[in-house]
């Protein structure tokens, strides 16, 4: 079959108006994906999270410390400063018995007792027994004993009578 002229222009026009449409319409089509960054490594989402989870380790850090900083401020402001061996009387002993017996307790607790020394000799076994004291033995026990019987002995009442509650 034979074209005449101007069927060939015409046929031309439309190839190249569809070439056209074709070249100026198929980016503009693409354009919306094509900045689409490729989706991430696993690499990349583990060191993301690791970051995360850095950042917020540091802020709870930061936080703690504050907040520790104000406990112990409140903490120094009411307790008492700590005590030394001089809180007891001076005598041989005396920093035996501030070295062992203060591990648990004050000595505000040996000072106010007044025993006689078969009950502050019995007193080293019920610390032990009752109260996880190391257990005390031999010369070092007599020397507690002694120490605390001197100085903590019975104490008179008032009226210079033996007090039958205290012993
Ligand atoms: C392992 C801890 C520990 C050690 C060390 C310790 N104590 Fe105690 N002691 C205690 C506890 C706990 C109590 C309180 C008992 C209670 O509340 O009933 C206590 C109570 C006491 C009391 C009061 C008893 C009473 O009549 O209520 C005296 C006195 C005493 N201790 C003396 C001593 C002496 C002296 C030493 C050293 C030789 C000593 N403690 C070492 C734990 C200890």
């Amino acid at each position: 079959m034979s074209l005449l002229p101007l069927e060939k222009a015409a046929l031309g026009a439309i190839c190249a108006l569809g070439l056209l449409v074709l070249a100026t319409d198929i980016p503009s089509r693409r354009a919306p994906h094509a900045p689409a960054a490729p989706p991430p490594t696993p690499m990349a989402l583990a060191t993301a999270a690791a970051e995360a989870r850095a950042a917020a380790g540091r802020e709870e850090a930061a936080r703690a410390t504050v907040a520790g900083r104000e406990e112990e401020a409140r903490l120094a402001a009411v307790q008492n400063p700590p005590e030394t061996a001089e809180a007891l009387p001076p005598g041989h002993g005396r920093e035996e018995v501030f070295a062992r017996c203060t591990a648990c307790h004050s000595t505000a607790i040996i000072r106010r007792s007044g025993l006689q020394p078969a009950a502050w000799d019995e007193l080293m076994d019920w610390m032990t027994e009752k109260h996880g004291m190391p257990p005390l033995e031999g010369p070092d026990r007599a020397l507690v004993v002694d120490y605390l019987a001197r100085s903590f002995p019975p104490r008179r009442a008032p009226r210079g009578g033996a007090n039958p509650f205290l012993n």
